[in-house]
């Protein structure tokens, strides 16, 4: 598994690692054995960056079972979630710490940005949290390049996690090259579109209703058909490369030396084993150019 650093000075990571979200039960119901047999499966394949938050239910209480006995042997990422007080952050990573059972995280995040907390003390302490040895560094998610700016100004940090995937490229003018100059580390989230950059769901599938997707409008009409379409053309580029579709995906996030992990979301073992092959490859100019192409059509 090839390793890229962790912003100017962090750990070498595993360029592919385990979102722990769909773990957790938010895209559809996962019972407990098969998430901690699906994170063993993550670990034993080489993706050793594992990534989950206090908003993902039961994620980090299944990772802290998962872990028993194997702490050690991965770079484990959690979030605070919705609430940024002082007193908010610092009862979010004891609850963190006591659900995944550990004495220390490595990526202590900052879920998204609020307006309500102001920024500078949210950063001081998370800062605090670090040199207190609660976390080995800190990070960002969702953030702007304005906020990562005012973030920056109260404690250096090392990452981001931005939603980067083939049909959400909105970080490419801003967020990207700005990170790329100050070494910040990019974690993409939602690699897969949410499951619609795997190529399996057909114009008339239907999500559980205790699955996210079933009130996203990326997951209905006709926007939903436009990129249906285009993940059938994608496939066959795949395909001539004998990848999946999937490994295309996190392929292609992996184009830019510029985003360190890959952060893919996987149900069960058999889910992760495919992810492995998104790696250790380089696509053409050309083939560049085509999946360019594909993603321009609009009909
Ligand atoms: N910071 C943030 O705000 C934020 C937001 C979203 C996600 N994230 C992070 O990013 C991670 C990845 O995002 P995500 O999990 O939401 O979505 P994702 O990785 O884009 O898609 C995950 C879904 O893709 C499908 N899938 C994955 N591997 C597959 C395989 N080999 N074969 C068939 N289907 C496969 C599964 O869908 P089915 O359920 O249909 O099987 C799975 O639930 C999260 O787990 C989380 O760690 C962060």
């Amino acid at each position: 598994m090839e390793k890229r650093q962790l912003g100017n000075n962090g750990d070498f990571v595993p360029v592919i690692g385990f979102g722990a979200w769909p773990i957790g039960g938010g895209m559809g119901d996962v019972d407990e054995r098969t998430a901690i047999s699906t994170v063993h499966a993550a670990i034993d394949n080489g993706i050793t960056l594992i990534d989950t938050a206090q908003a993902y239910r039961t994620s980090e209480a299944v990772i802290g079972k998962a872990l028993k006995g194997r702490r050690n042997e991965v770079f484990l990422a959690t979030k605070v979630s919705g609430h940024y007080s002082r007193d908010a952050i610092r009862s979010a990573i004891e609850n963190s710490l006591r659900q995944l059972q550990t004495d220390c995280v490595d990526l202590y995040q900052i879920h998204g940005w609020n307006p309500e907390y102001p920024i500078d003390e949210s950063m001081q302490t998370m800062e605090r949290l670090r040199e207190e040895g609660k976390t080995r560094y800190i990070g960002v998610s969702n953030f702007a390049v304005d906020q990562m700016k005012l973030a920056a100004q109260t404690a250096p940090f090392h990452s981001l996690q931005p939603h980067y995937n083939l049909l959400d490229r909105e970080i490419e003018a801003e967020i990207l090259p700005y990170c790329e100059s100050q070494q910040i580390g990019i974690l993409a989230h939602s690699p897969l579109a949410k499951g619609l950059l795997t190529g399996k769901y057909t114009p008339d599938y239907q999500f559980p209703e205790d699955d996210e997707r079933s009130r996203m409008p990326r997951f209905q009409g006709e926007g939903y058909q436009r990129n249906l379409a285009k993940t059938e053309k994608l496939k066959a580029i795949a395909q001539r490369r004998n990848l999946t579709l999937i490994q295309l995906a996190i392929g292609w996030l992996l184009r830019l030396q510029a985003v360190t992990c890959v952060l893919v979301g996987a149900k069960n073992p058999e889910q992760v084993a495919e992810h492995i092959g998104g790696q250790g490859w380089q696509f053409t100019d050309a083939e560049l150019q085509e999946i360019e192409n594909v993603l321009a059509e609009t009909s």
